[in-house]
């Protein structure tokens, strides 16, 4: 940077000086790539601080450096001394103090509970114990489940920089659509879900020495499935060592649902907690979560905020009225530093709430449920505890989901609690009153085996070779209601996954290789039929994604929803207009800038096209080939019926909806390109209950399709009203008045 200044006054040392700054800009590019030079000199000159007057020296007299050497040594001395840090930090654990106790009750047990304070150490450390134990020896891996995807990547990718490996090398792990892990792999992450699915490949699990159930007091419905299939492995598999682990204290439950079960307690030392209730009822929790914030901020001692919110929208909405409060309190008060997590955030930014906070300024983690066990946040001192969760839950009797904003458990509220005394005294404040937490909350939160669609899970069992009737009498912990499983076998036979004899048939057996839900693979299987495999797997793809495809920004509302009816154009409905959205992001070449211009979420894009490519792998594997039939919008639409035929809606009066074949109605979802087209017949993919009972992602179908597609489960009377002579509406562009009209 002098030099410039130096030449001008023609300094003698300034070719010197001028190859000393180029020596530094080189070589600290290799070590920090690409940054702003500036940053990088910077940067350098900090981290080769004590060796910096001799490089000059050397380099002023003309020596020569071997670049891509000193970096890589300078890059391997950091390596080391960040490992030799980790390695002190693991040894503060609560688990290290009871590691040889630990290697000696795996040994001398099959079976084991663990129980242990969130953050003792044991997702990240039980399996390293276990590797360094000799566990891994004869290229036998040690499994460990996670209910969350989020949880078993970040975790994964702690354990493989505590390791010092690389993620996805010794360490890796494995999600639905995302397999990071390689031959090399010894401890393999994974969600609860990709376990049940490995037992399909290997009944006995022979890859694995070691399977520990983690987060088991979660209760998902693959943990409980995995419960009753572990146990039987157990039995015929002694060398096999089963861990539950779990954050609760109440593990009587697991004991005595395992045979021979040990428990295993990792003493915890969690600092009080002091809990605060609100005196009256809060009437509005969202707005008393960002008051209480604020107040913390503003008045607590240094020590970062863990809020509980329900979900993405929430916390997306949290952030920016955060951010905009802060900012309206100037410059006075301290930076706050506002970290989202929720099951959908990219990797890239999951990470930032780790990241420890910088001196002088606070962290404030707005989270969901994730937050409550799966994930361990360093340095939190406060929570909020707004006392809610989004909660899913399957009505058997009417097939509607319903997604709702349910009042929490009381287990939830202490280990809401719990994560501000992990690293020093906390505080938590609860945003509803006492006298509430004693009446109205329940003790547990009801497992989701009770509370779930069970097609998928029933459909795993039977391709286990389960026989229906032992599936009646599967080991369950706590039994699903009967009523919701012989829904699933119904809709298993009715989907043609199951014969007369409720046996598996070869459309059963297409269809469980697809780790998706049974009227999806019914609709791809159906596919091969209609020569329309191609535009099938990007709809399946689309729907798969999990977040929304549409971005609707507040600032630019009309633009974002004109863009979004273009893919709608001829209203071709819901599941067209998503394929339309793929092809035109496939033509623009996967660009970006389209999604920005069309209000697209690249992050949904680009998640469809994985979840694509391996659905292109599957159908190879089940020998359907890839066709296309992009003309033909009847085809697509025939093979979508062939999926989701049991879920079909009629238009009755004021827009309303009645299921065609169940006591249900419903509304056409806001969001759909149909909302106002009012078509007489829907397919819907699914009904959920948020603020109303929404058809979500709906097309329009022609009622003889059912007859056609299914003769057993429609007759002519289900939909002879829909024939064309009593319906006087035109094809479909009439609006709300003319729906009225119609009954
Ligand atoms: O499973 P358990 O709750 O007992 O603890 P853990 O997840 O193994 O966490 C042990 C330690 O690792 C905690 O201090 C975490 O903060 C840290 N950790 C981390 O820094 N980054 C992660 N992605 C996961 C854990
Ligand atoms: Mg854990």
């Amino acid at each position: 940077r002098f030099s410039v200044a130096r030449q001008r006054y023609n300094d003698p040392n300034a070719e010197k000086e001028e190859a000393w700054e180029e020596h530094q800009i080189r070589k600290a590019t290799l070590k920090f790539g690409s940054k702003d030079k500036r940053q990088v000199c910077d940067d350098y000159q900090f981290v080769f601080e004590d060796q910096i007057d001799l490089i000059k020296a050397s380099v002023m007299d003309g020596v020569k450096f071997d670049y891509e050497k000193e970096v890589a040594l300078e890059k391997s001395r950091a390596k080391r001394s960040a490992l030799d840090a980790i390695r002190e930090e693991r040894k503060k654990l609560p688990v290290y103090a009871v590691r040889d106790k630990f290697l000696q009750a795996v040994h001398d047990h099959q079976v084991l509970v663990i129980v242990g304070e969130t953050g003792s150490g044991k997702t990240t450390q039980i399996p390293q114990y276990l590797h360094e134990a000799g566990y891994t020896k004869h290229g036998k891996m040690i499994a460990c489940t996670q209910p969350r995807r989020v949880a078993a990547m970040s975790v994964a990718a702690r354990v493989s920089q505590e390791m010092g490996v690389k993620l996805g090398h010794e360490v890796g792990y494995s999600i639905r659509f995302e397999d990071c892990t390689s031959k090399k792999t010894i401890v393999k992450y994974m969600t609860d879900g990709m376990l049940l699915r490995e037992f399909l490949a290997q009944p006995e699990l022979d890859s694995y020495s070691v399977v520990m159930v983690d987060e088991a007091h979660e209760r998902t419905l693959s943990t409980d499935i995995l419960f009753g299939l572990l146990k039987d492995v157990a039995r015929a598999r002694p060398d096999l060592k089963l861990l539950i682990s779990s954050a609760t204290l109440d593990a009587e439950k697991f004991i005595n649902f395992f045979d021979h079960a040990q428990k295993f307690e990792i003493p915890g030392r969690p600092y009080p907690v002091e809990i605060h209730f609100t005196e009256k009822a809060e009437a509005n929790y969202f707005d008393a979560a960002i008051v209480t914030t604020l107040q913390i901020h503003t008045t607590q001692p240094p020590g970062d905020i863990l809020l509980f919110l329900t979900g993405q929208e929430e916390i997306e909405t949290a952030e920016e009225h955060l951010k905009l409060r802060v900012g309206a309190l100037g410059t006075k008060i301290a930076e706050l530093i506002i970290c989202p997590i929720y099951a959908n955030l990219p990797t890239e930014i999951q990470a930032k709430i780790f990241e420890p906070t910088p001196k002088g300024a606070r962290k404030v983690v707005l989270a969901t449920n994730i937050a409550e066990t799966s994930l361990t946040i360093d340095g939190i001192k406060y929570v909020i505890d707004p006392g809610f969760c989004k909660m899913k839950s399957y009505n058997p009797r009417t097939g509607m989901e319903s997604l709702l904003v349910t009042p929490i458990s009381k287990a939830s509220a202490m280990q809401r609690a719990g994560r501000s005394g992990r690293t020093g005294p906390g505080k938590c404040f609860r945003l509803y009153t006492s006298y509430s937490f004693q009446n109205d909350m329940e003790d547990n939160t009801t497992p989701e085996i009770q509370r779930t669609n069970l097609a998928n899970v029933v459909l795993t069992l039977i391709s286990l070779g389960i026989e229906i009737e032992k599936l009646f009498q599967f080991e369950f912990m706590d039994p699903p209601p009967l009523d919701a499983l012989k829904n699933a076998v119904e809709l298993l036979c009715n989907l043609g996954a199951l014969n007369g004899h409720v046996k598996l048939t070869k459309v059963g057996r297409r269809m469980a290789e697809f780790p998706l839900d049974p009227m999806l693979s019914k609709m791809i299987i159906a596919s091969e039929k209609y020569k329309c495999s191609d535009e099938i797997i990007s709809i399946a793809a689309m729907l798969s994604v999990g977040g929304s495809i549409f971005y609707s920004p507040k600032n630019k509302k009309v633009h974002a929803d004109n863009a979004r009816m273009n893919f709608h154009t001829g209203n071709v409905g819901d599941h067209i207009a998503h394929l339309n959205v793929y092809n035109s992001w496939k033509e623009s070449n996967y660009s970006r800038q389209w999604c920005y211009e069309n209000y697209i979420q690249v992050r949904s894009m680009k998640r469809a096209k994985d979840i694509r490519d391996q659905l292109v792998g599957l159908l190879e594997r089940i020998e359907i080939e890839l066709t296309s039939n992009s003309n033909d919008l009847d085809a697509i639409k025939k093979s979508i019926t062939s999926g989701f035929f049991p879920n079909t809606a009629k238009l009755q009066k004021y827009g309303t909806y009645q299921m065609v074949k169940r006591l249900q109605t419903g509304h056409i979802h806001p969001s759909s390109g149909l909302a106002e087209v009012f078509p007489r017949l829907v397919l819907y993919h699914e009904l959920v209950l948020t603020t109303k009972e929404y058809l979500r992602q709906v097309t329009e179908i022609k009622p003889e399709w059912l007859l056609e597609i299914a003769p057993n489960f429609y007759n002519p009377k289900d939909v002879e009203d829909l024939s064309s002579k009593k319906m006087p509406r035109g094809s479909g562009l009439a609006g709300k008045s003319a729906g009225a009209g119609t009954s």
